[in-house]
Order: structure tokens, then C-alpha cells, then sequence
């Protein structure tokens, strides 16, 4: 999709449709509108779509108007949502070119970025693997039209497109199917993705990984015939300008059939997605290598296949970490936070010192927060005000939860200094609790996005599938680091 940004009146934009934003409780006059909306036909739920042709005074082909909702909940992220249901409708009418048009009141920088980034996600399908994709075609140009604005509008145009993309670049990842994406491929990817836009990347391998000592990650490992991968992104701006050091570290399960302590098999194709926060950590660091921030960034991406098999590690196994804590392998389908523990260990021996990780990493996230918000986990609250800052300028709903001393009893190992899973409650808090203890004393942040990087069914504005969740967030908080 190609994105510009134009200056110019309403009545002048040529496009083969041009959506319009209409509200709720507030009638639009302009282009004959009026009638529409007294007569019903035009509500400006959010969502609604109305396709007109020939509208006089116009040079647009079309007029989509879309509902928009009510005015004081309009913001950058309802925008962004707008702009992705008006281009999956217009794609849905075989409409490849189109152009949005913002009024002042939703026409600054964030505003901009939103409407790019929701069309540009809008846009994307899973639809890789099929060989007949003639019903849907990709939106080839899309306009941002504004009556007028500096050069920062241009820049937030570019912003959004690089995010957007990024975006769909991990989505893409995500969605790859276990056989054809496994450790080392993802390790691939990363390697090829760095190259093309200057980022350091480093693999470590299983003798890597041995020598130094990571027996928690290796453990996962073991059972698979796929070879493990510790996948780790740099990127070094010219003249840092704080002390931090952010370290982004993300699950990169590429599939998780839960090893020996097996899962059912209903439902079970879904876990190709177990290396959501893994690709969000991989696209995250695409974004940034073309945004450059302030700060030293750092990805770090723990990648395995879980499997169960005659080498595969047992419950009752312990196994000694990178930290030097020994764990007691419960229940081998608690996989993610043994290979994160190492992984947020090795992150603080980079010098990281400020922590962010994303993991699909718990069911019991799902249950106390659907499919809605990212759960949140955090020792330290200036980070967490930080990243929720982030989030909510991005667009990533996300929930703070505990992680209190009083729930270490949760987690007590007789054999080994603790378990890898804590008892029948809680399991999303005890799951976080147990990556503090290898987080611990560096500011740490946990994003448990099980519920959250992968929609079952379709929205108005986004494909059924993978989500790139928090893949914004990330960035944004790396982009508004000050010193
Ligand atoms: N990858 C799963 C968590 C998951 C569940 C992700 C649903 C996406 C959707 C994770 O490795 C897992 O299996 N967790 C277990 C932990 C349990 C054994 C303590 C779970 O949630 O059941
Ligand atoms: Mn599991
Ligand atoms: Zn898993």
C-alpha cells in the first residue's frame, strides 16, 4: 500500500473513495449529508458504512461515510480503528484506492500516524497460503487528506507507516504454521530483517547456550529435533542520550504442544502463535531500526519447539538456570517462563537495564481478562507509568495486576529452589511471579498477551488471526524514552 499525505479541500481530493467520519449525535451538513442523517439512514454508530456514488461538488469517485461514534470518545485510537474498518469495507467492494479525509479537530500528528497505521493493518490477510486470492485485493494507494498542517503531519505520516508495516511484519510471523517456522527459522528472519535495515543480530546455539550455562531454556529444548535459537537485535543510536538501556525480550515458542505434560488437541494448531511476543520483539526492533531512538534497544528472543518425546525433559526434572536458581519442571507445558527466565538473566548480563517482556503466557490471563486487555505485571512503578503511557498513546489496552510478596506461597518447591508452576489459582499472577524472581532487582515489566496477540474472529477493522499486540506499545515506549 502506498500512503501520502495531501493538503487540499474536502471537494477537491481524487480518490476512488473517500471516507468521511460521521458522529453521532451531531449532525454533518456537508455533501448532502443532512437528509441522510434525518431521515435514519446515517446514525454514525460506530462502524456504519454508507457508500454513495457521484456525490455533486465532488472530485472523489465515492463517499464512504463512516460512523465514527460519539464525539468525546473520539480519539487517535477510535481513529485508527475507523480507518481500518473503512478500508476492509472498501476492499470487500473490490476498491483499491482510497483516501481519508481529517477535520481539524482530528488532524495533529497521533492523529495522522493512527489513520496510516489503521489502514495499513486494515489491510493485511492471512491469506499467504492460499492459492486463490482473487476475492480479496491489497488497497494499492491510500490518502490522509487534511485542509492544512506543517511538516511534523508528513512525519507522523511516515511514523505510521513504518510502525504499520512493522506491524504486519510480526503478524506475518505469527501466523507462519510450526513446519514451516521453526527456531532457527525465526533466527532467519531476524538475521534477514537486521540486515536489510542495519541492526545488529547475534544467534546463539545450543553449544552457545550450553557453555554458558542456560539449562532452564535448554531443558524446553531438549525434546524437540529443532534446534534451539537465542535470538538477540541490537540497536545503538549515535549519541545516546540517557544511561538506559531497554531490553526487549519476547516467547518465541514456535510451537508448544505442552511436551510430555501434553495438551488436548482441541485447539491445539493455535499454538503455532507461541512465539507472538517473540515476532512483536523481532518487529518491534524493524520499527525502531528506521525511527532511531534516544536509547540503546535491545531484543532478545528465547526460540524452541515444544515437544514431547523420548529425549524430552519429564515432570520432576530440575534443571539449573542461567541465574544459578534451580527449578523443579512441574508441569512441562509451563514452558515459557523456563526459557524467559534465562533470557531475562542473559538480558541483564547485556546490560540492559530497563526490562520489557512479551509472552502468550499463561490461559489463566484469558480467563480473568479476555480477549480485551494485555495483562500487565511490573516491580517497579515508574516503568509500569512509563509503558502505560506508551500503551495508551498506542492503542494497546492493557491491565495492571499484582505481583505481591503474599503470593510467593503460591510457589514453594520441597526439591528445588522453586517450581515452575504455582497451585490451581491465579495462574497468570504466579507466572509473573515466578519471572521476577530472575527479573528481580532490575525494573521489569511482564505483558502476558496470551488473550491478546491472536483474534479468534474477525473485527470490523482487522482480520481474524494474529494481532502484533504490543508490537506499538514497544515502540512507542523506546521513542518517548527522555532522559
Ligand atoms: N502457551 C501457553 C499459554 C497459552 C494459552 C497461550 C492459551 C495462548 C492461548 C503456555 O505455555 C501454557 O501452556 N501455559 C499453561 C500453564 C500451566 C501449565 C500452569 C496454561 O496456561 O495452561
Ligand atoms: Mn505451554
Ligand atoms: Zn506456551
Amino acid at each position: 500500500m502506498r500512503v501520502s499525505l495531501q493538503r487540499q479541500p474536502i471537494e477537491e481530493v481524487q480518490t476512488d473513495a473517500l471516507v468521511l467520519l460521521v458522529f453521532q449525535d451531531r449532525r454533518e451538513d456537508r455533501l448532502g449529508l443532512g437528509e441522510l442523517g434525518d431521515a435514519g439512514e446515517i446514525t454514525g454508530k460506530p462502524f456504519e458504512t454508507t457508500l454513495l456514488h457521484n456525490v455533486p461538488g465532488m472530485r472523489a469517485k465515492r463517499l464512504l461515510a463512516l460512523g465514527a461514534g460519539k464525539p468525546p470518545k473520539f480519539n487517535a485510537a477510535e481513529l485508527r480503528r475507523a480507518a481500518g474498518a473503512a478500508i476492509r469495507h472498501l476492499k470487500s467492494k473490490s476498491i483499491t484506492d482510497a483516501a481519508i479525509w481529517l477535520d481539524a479537530a482530528q488532524s495533529g500528528a497521533d492523529d495522522v500516524s493512527a489513520a496510516v497505521e489503521g489502514a495499513i493493518l486494515g489491510d493485511f490477510e492471512t491469506d499467504r497460503y492460499k492459492t486463490d486470492k482473487k476475492d480479496v485485493k491489497p488497497v494499492e494507494r491510500f490518502t490522509v487528506a487534511v485542509a492544512e498542517g506543517g511538516p511534523h503531519l508528513d512525519a507522523a505520516l511516515e511514523r505510521g507507516r513504518i510502525i504499520a508495516e512493522a506491524q504486519n511484519f510480526t503478524r506475518e510471523l505469527a501466523n507462519e504454521p510450526a513446519n514451516r517456522l521453526t527456531p532457527m527459522g525465526l533466527a532467519g528472519h531476524a538475521r534477514r530483517m537486521a540486515e536489510q535495515f542495519g541492526l545488529e543480530c547475534e544467534v546463539l546455539d545450543r553449544d552457545r547456550m550450553a557453555q554458558l550455562g542456560m539449562g532452564s531454556l535448554l531443558g524446553v529444548a531438549i525434546g524437540s529435533a529443532e534446534p534451539p535459537a537465542l535470538i538477540v537485535l541490537r540497536y545503538r543510536p549515535a549519541s545516546p542520550s540517557a544511561a538506559a538501556h531497554l531490553g526487549l525480550v519476547g516467547k518465541g515458542v514456535t510451537f508448544d504442544t505442552g511436551g510430555i505434560s501434553i495438551k488436548p488437541a482441541d485447539g491445539m494448531e493455535k499454538m503455532k502463535y507461541d512465539m507472538a511476543g517473540g515476532a512483536a520483539a523481532i518487529g518491534a526492533m524493524r520499527a525502531l531500526a528506521q525511527l532511531k531512538p534516544a536509547i540503546p534497544v535491545t531484543a532478545l528472543i528465547p526460540a524452541v519447539e515444544n515437544m514431547p518425546g523420548s529425549r524430552a525433559q519429564r515432570p520432576g526434572d530440575i534443571v539449573t538456570s542461567l541465574s544459578g536458581k534451580t527449578i523443579e519442571v512441574i508441569n512441562t507445558d509451563a514452558e515459557g517462563r523456563l526459557i524467559l527466565a534465562d533470557a531475562l538473566t542473559y538480558a541483564q548480563k547485556l546490560g540492559c537495564t530497563h526490562l520489557v517482556d512479551a509472552a502468550t503466557l499463561t490461559g489463566a490471563v484469558v480467563v480473568a481478562l479476555g480477549h480485551i486487555h494485555v495483562g500487565l505485571f511490573a516491580n517497579d512503578d515508574a516503568l509500569r507509568e512509563r509503558v502505560m503511557l506508551a500503551a495508551r498513546a498506542a492503542g494497546d489496552k492493557m491491565w495492571h495486576m499484582p505481583v505481591d510478596d503474599d503470593y510467593k506461597d503460591y510457589l514453594k518447591s520441597v526439591f528445588a529452589d522453586i517450581p515452575n508452576v504455582g497451585g490451581r489459582y491465579g495462574g497468570a499472577v504466579t507466572a509473573a511471579m515466578f519471572l521476577k524472581e530472575f527479573a528481580d532487582p532490575t525494573p521489569w515489566i511482564h505483558l502476558d498477551i496470551a488473550g491478546t496477540a491472536w483474534l479468534d474472529d474477525a473485527k470490523p477493522f482487522l482480520a481474524k488471526g494474529p494481532t502484533g499486540v504490543p508490537l506499538r506499545t514497544m515502540v512507542r515506549l523506546a521513542m518517548d524514552w527522555q532522559a
